[in-house]
Order: C-alpha cells, then sequence, then structure tokens
C-alpha cells in the first residue's frame, strides 16, 4: 500500500485530544562519536494517547527515548512541553518535566520487596543513613494507592521481587515510574521477555493509564499481536529518521513491518 492509495499525506495530530501534546520533539539529530544515531527523527506524544516506537535493529528508537528522558542530550532539535520549550539534558531534567522511564532491565532490586523497590533512591525519609530511616509505614500506604490505581491490588508488596514472574516485575517497574505521577511515561520493550498473558496485563494496565490522561510512548519489536492492538498510533523509524506513521487501528502487522524495512516512503495514516 502507499500514500496514494490511502488518500495522500495527512496531518499526525490525532483526533478527539488536546491539539497541544504533552511532549513534542522534531528534528531531533543525536551523533555518537561517528554513528549518526538520530537524524532529524520527531514524535509527539498526546495525554491519553499510546504512541509505539518501531524500527529495526539500530533504527534510533532507543536512543530517541533516551533523548526524551534526559539520558542522552540531542545534537539539535526542538523539545517542547506542552507547548513551551524545554531544556532537558538529564534524567532530572526530565523528572521535573514529569517524563517517567521503565527500562527494558526493569532497574529492579531482586533482594527487595515491592514497596522498597518503588522507594528504591528516592525513599520517604527523616535524617540519618540512605536506606535506614525510611518511612516504611508512609511508603506502603503510597505503595497501595498505586498498585489499587494500576488494579494490582493483589500483588504482594512485602515479597522480595526476585521470587516474583517476569510479569508481576514489570508491573512493579511500571509502579515505580508512575509513583510521581508523571504526565508522560516511555517504556523500552515492555513485554520483550512476556508471556502472551503477560503481555496482555501490560497492554491493559498501560491503557488504565492512558484513561488517566497520561500520555505512553512504547518501543517494541511485538509488531504483530502489541503493536497493532494495544497501541493508538504507530511511528515507524529507519536509519535514526521516521520512515512512517500510522493510526494503530487502521493497519495490519504486515504494513507497519513493510514500512519498517523500507517500502512505503514517507507513509502517514495517522491523521
Ligand atoms: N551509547 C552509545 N554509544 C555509541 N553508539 C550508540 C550508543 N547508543 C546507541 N548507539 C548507536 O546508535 C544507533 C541507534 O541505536 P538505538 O539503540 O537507538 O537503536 P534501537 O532502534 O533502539 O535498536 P534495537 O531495536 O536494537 O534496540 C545504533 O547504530 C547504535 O549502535
Ligand atoms: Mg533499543
Amino acid at each position: 500500500m502507499t500514500a496514494t492509495d490511502t488518500g495522500g499525506l495527512q496531518n499526525t495530530s490525532p483526533p478527539n485530544q488536546k491539539s497541544v501534546p504533552i511532549v513534542s520533539m522534531r528534528n531531533i539529530q543525536k551523533s555518537f562519536g561517528s554513528v549518526h544515531a538520530l537524524r532529524g527523527a520527531s514524535v509527539d506524544v498526546y495525554s491519553g494517547e499510546i504512541v509505539a516506537l518501531v524500527g529495526d535493529n539500530g533504527a534510533g528508537k532507543s536512543t530517541l527515548v533516551k533523548v526524551m528522558a534526559g539520558v542522552h542530550a540531542a545534537d539539535s532539535g526542538d523539545f517542547e512541553i506542552d507547548g513551551k520549550p524545554a531544556n532537558i539534558r538529564t534524567p532530572a531534567d526530565a523528572t521535573a518535566h514529569g517524563i517517567a522511564t521503565v527500562y527494558q532491565d526493569l532497574a529492579l532490586c531482586n533482594n527487595l520487596d515491592a514497596v522498597q523497590n518503588l522507594f528504591l533512591g528516592r525513599e520517604l525519609t527523616g535524617s540519618g543513613f540512605f536506606g535506614r530511616r525510611i518511612r516504611r509505614a508512609e511508603c506502603e500506604v503510597r505503595a497501595r494507592e498505586v498498585m489499587t490505581r494500576m488494579r494490582l491490588g493483589n500483588l504482594s508488596l512485602t515479597r522480595p521481587v526476585g521470587a516474583m514472574s517476569g510479569g508481576q516485575r514489570q508491573n512493579i517497574a511500571i509502579a515505580r515510574s508512575i509513583l510521581w505521577t508523571p504526565k508522560v511515561v516511555i517504556l523500552d520493550e515492555p513485554t520483550a521477555a512476556l508471556s502472551h498473558s503477560a503481555a496482555q496485563r501490560v497492554a491493559d494496565l498501560i491503557r488504565g493509564l492512558a484513561d488517566d490522561g497520561l500520555g505512553i510512548v512504547i518501543v517494541s519489536h511485538d509488531i504483530h499481536h502489541f503493536v497493532v492492538n494495544a497501541t493508538d498510533r504507530i511511528e515507524v523509524m529507519r536509519l535514526g529518521a521516521n520512515a512512517a506513521s500510522f493510526r494503530s487501528k487502521d493497519v495490519t502487522g504486515e504494513m507497519v513491518v513493510n514500512a519498517m524495512v523500507g517500502g512505503n516512503e514517507g507513509v502517514n495514516l495517522a491523521g
């Protein structure tokens, strides 16, 4: 299928959503030494919307979300939050602007329980050594609130997360990301190691977060199941730039894969 078959190119602004994206990144350039990882990549994230970033290995997906998360500073390009220019150069900048990230390795401590993992590195502490004066009761109340919001009320808060399933650990990592009420949550490959049913659970969970008004960005290679069924919009990246843009409900996995590998030059069906 080509752009002509589908009525031509259209603007990407999704209907039924605020016209100003929470995050707008335009024409982002990023090099690592001689590797030109991002060559003018762009992505918008709207409230209530789940955006998939897809593309072949090395297309620049992780680099783009790491720029959004402040892990890498862009060499150039425009970065706006709620329509205003934002200078995001560090993870702390991104956090301060309401951008949270769930990393692929989840970065959980297996010997700690869910409450401890949720508050890892930012415990509600009194004075004293790191971790010694955690206001545990307060953390537990907050953890329970978040788990209930995520409809995970029956997940143990006191079992070491190392004894939990991959899906449960993923849920705890997502819970940790929304603990400080971000506006946007980025997930890099959230379903890579999960069974079909656990991936479905992640899909339900992020839909709940989007329904609460969060913007969700998901990097995924699971095109045929997760991406086409659980997201709203699909941005295809190739060689560090945008190759195509689709509304998820309008495409098949095959169309997306074709755009990933080089057909469909500049297709935009996301309007
Ligand atoms: N820290 C880094 N230092 C040097 N090169 C990097 C670094 N991070 C990424 N790259 C390079 O940038 C390019 C884009 O990588 P990136 O990780 O963004 O791709 P990706 O789309 O996430 O791929 P994958 O699907 O394999 O995760 C690749 O050529 C990669 O080798
Ligand atoms: Mg990656």
